[in-house]
């Protein structure tokens, strides 16, 4: 895909894999539209990539969404693509997990891709693009934040399955699941703390413009799923081929209570 004139929503573009999205993006000269819920960090994110429209939006707040949706359709004849990067965390086992956090968490994480594409997809020609920032997790259960892990793997299954409907409109959608990156990630989860001996154990450590980098890439090479840094793929494969063994070393590491 070519970005040159095309216009691109990039939701969670106030921080972090999105606002690096943009910037990105916006380097290879697409239009952008910007969302999030903080109006002033989403109008430094536009300063920085030079412009865009900025349209603030809470997306576990179904009226919220829908606006923003609404507004798009009113405003923007064409939209070319759509990244999904808005997100977040949660430390706890799955049994401890507060069960109003637990829900904004799927919200957001899932059900806000689902319903912010359903929305704007008459909008997207054919041969457009949708993009997920999903995660490993979502390849591979990591017990400390299991139900992250488990909106993951139904974001996963979610993109796949659109790749699939949407194969004769030719519109491409990459799935991303990147490692560890480095942004506000950890300290903006809704409940818990990143497991203590996790926090410097960091093998496969990327910034976010590495990141925004390798969905241009993706995108560019009509690639389906893409794993940030691409030596990931040797942990996917691991979990797949040897799960007892590395589900065993996984368990050694507990998020910390914040209560
Ligand atoms: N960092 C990592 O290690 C890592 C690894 C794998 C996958 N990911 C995934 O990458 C994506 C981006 O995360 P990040 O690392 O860039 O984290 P981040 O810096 O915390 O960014 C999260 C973004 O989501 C937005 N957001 C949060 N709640 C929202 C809500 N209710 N409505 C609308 N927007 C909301 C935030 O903006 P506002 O606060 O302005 O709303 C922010 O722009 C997430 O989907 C995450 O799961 C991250």
């Amino acid at each position: 895909m070519q970005f040159r004139e095309k216009t691109f929503l990039i939701t969670g573009a106030s921080s972090g894999i999105g606002r690096a999205c943009a910037a990105r993006f916006a380097a290879e000269g697409a239009r952008l539209i910007l969302t999030s819920r903080r109006r002033d960090a989403l109008e430094a994110a536009a300063a920085q990539a030079g412009g865009a429209a900025v349209i603030p939006a809470d997306l576990t707040d179904a009226n919220s969404a829908a606006s923003l949706c609404e507004r798009i359709c009113a405003d923007f004849p064409r939209l070319d693509g759509i990244v999904h990067s808005a997100g977040v965390g949660l430390y706890a086992p799955s049994y401890d997990s507060h069960p109003d956090k637990a829900r904004r968490l799927l919200e957001l994480n899932f059900l806000a891709p689902v319903e912010i594409t359903r929305r704007l997809l008459p909008q997207i020609p054919d041969g457009g693009a949708v993009v997920t920032i999903s995660s490993v997790a979502g390849k591979i259960p990591l017990p400390w934040l299991n139900l992250y892990s488990a909106s993951k793997y139904a974001l996963n299954a979610f993109s796949d399955g659109l790749r699939i409907e949407l194969a004769e409109r030719r519109i491409g959608v990459l799935n991303v699941c990147p490692c560890y990156v480095e942004t506000p990630f950890q300290q903006n989860v809704l409940q818990g703390r990143v497991p203590a001996n996790l926090a410097g154990d960091r093998m496969f450590k990327v910034t976010a413009e590495e990141c925004a980098e390798a969905v241009v890439n993706g995108l560019r090479n009509g690639k389906r799923t893409i794993v940030v840094p691409r030596i990931g793929w040797l942990l996917v494969l691991a979990a797949r081929l040897f799960p007892a063994t590395v589900h065993g070393r996984m368990a050694q590491y507990k998020p910390r209570r914040v209560d």
